[in-house]
């Protein structure tokens, strides 16, 4: 089919709260328990279609460790969409949410970027932030949200699928 457009969509968090497997997850339909923390970053295409338009997502995923990171504004530059994953296991990958917006904000050129907040590792028993806490923290930021599982592939497609949606629409 015709692709429509192109969209770039950016994935950040801090490290192994599990973008690189989400991506992976999403692009290959793969899942490694022993997954390497990204150097750097990294870029996959998908095309995806929605109510019968095609659109290729260009997805870049970056390094949440510091010594890793080359995060540069041009990473974030034109960037159509924001996936900004936690670990629902790690209360701290949660909290640390507030500063990868500030950076969000500070470095997107376009201040309407739409954001997808994600609550990966459902499947793990031991939660530490519930799906309450997480809505409105979502809701203040005005942030759509979703919780997945790269690993048993839980809500993966959902979240591109949601966010893509609401960027066609805004
Ligand atoms: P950096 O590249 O360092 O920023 O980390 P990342 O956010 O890309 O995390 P990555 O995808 O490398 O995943 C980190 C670890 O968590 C790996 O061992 C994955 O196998 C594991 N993992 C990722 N997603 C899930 C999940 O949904 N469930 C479970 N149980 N483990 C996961
Ligand atoms: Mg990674």
């Amino acid at each position: 089919p015709e692709v429509l457009t192109t969209l770039k969509l950016l994935m950040i968090g801090e490290s192994n709260v599990g973008k690189s497997s989400i991506l992976l997850r999403f692009t290959e339909d793969e899942f490694y328990e022993n997954m390497q923390s990204t150097v750097g970053m990294d870029y996959k295409t998908k095309q995806i279609t929605l109510d019968g338009d095609t659109v290729k997502l260009a997805i870049w995923d970056t390094a949440g460790q510091e010594r890793f990171r080359t995060l540069t504004p041009s990473y974030y530059r034109d960037g159509q969409g924001a996936i900004l994953v936690y670990d629902v296991t790690d209360r701290n990958t949660f909290i640390k949410l507030e500063t990868w917006l500030e950076e969000l904000n500070t470095y997107c050129n376009k201040i309407d970027i739409v954001k997808m907040v994600v609550g990966n590792k459902i499947d793990l028993p031991n939660r530490e932030v519930s799906i309450e806490e997480a809505l409105t923290f979502a809701r203040r930021h005005q942030t759509l949200y979703i919780e997945s599982s790269a690993k048993t592939d839980d809500g993966v497609k959902c979240c591109f699928e949601e966010l893509v949606q609401k960027i066609i629409q805004t």
